[in-house]
């Protein structure tokens, strides 16, 4: 089983819960994790599975708007890099034949019944592009804007990673 992580993130929250994602992920077999920005506009040869995650803004997905705003409200010692593209922007871009491909999308928000989800407008953007979503849309919570991401949270995210690998490599043993 061979997954891609590709990360969004403005203060360290959603790099940390793609992290653990990925943790989980290693269980089963060979994980890449990308900054959005860093991120081939490719997916790397063979992957099986991608994990796309951001963090949630105006309820969906960030914009440049949105990233700057976010900037703005960075205390000086965290300031995110706001010019860099989002992950709406990096699936916009994404080349190459992906009909077919798992995928599946998390984000980061934080707790509130109208709090939105990134991860569900991910979700619509992928399975338009000819992704084959595999679960519903995570999401996991962060203690106010900046973080850090909630206690168990992690733990969380680690094995719904180990899960998702498991689904897959189910998937490709029984073909
Ligand atoms: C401009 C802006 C808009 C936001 N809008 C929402 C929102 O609509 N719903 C929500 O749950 N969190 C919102 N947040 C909080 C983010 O979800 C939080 O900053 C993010 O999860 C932190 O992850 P990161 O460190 O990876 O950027 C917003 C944050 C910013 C900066």
């Amino acid at each position: 089983m061979r997954a891609t992580v590709v990360y969004e993130s403005m203060y360290g929250c959603t790099r940390d819960v793609a992290l653990a994602v990925a943790e989980g992920l290693a269980t089963v077999g060979a994980v890449d994790v990308d900054e959005v920005g860093d991120a081939a506009r490719e997916l790397p040869v063979g992957t099986q599975l991608l994990v796309v995650g951001a963090p949630t803004h105006a309820r969906g997905l960030s914009r440049p708007r949105t990233r700057a705003d976010a900037g703005h409200r960075a205390p000086r010692a965290v300031l995110p890099d706001t010019e860099r593209i989002g992950a709406r922007e990096w699936i916009d871009l994404l080349r190459g034949q992906v009909t077919g491909i798992r995928a599946a999308t998390f984000d980061t928000r934080v707790e509130s019944r109208l709090a939105g989800s990134a991860a569900s407008r991910a979700a619509r953007l992928l399975d338009r592009r000819g992704f084959q979503l595999l679960d519903d849309p995570h999401g996991f919570v962060v203690e106010g804007l900046t973080g850090p991401v909630r206690t168990g949270e992690l733990d969380r995210a680690r094995e719904w990673g180990a899960a998702l690998g498991r689904q897959v490599a189910g998937a490709l043993a029984s073909h």
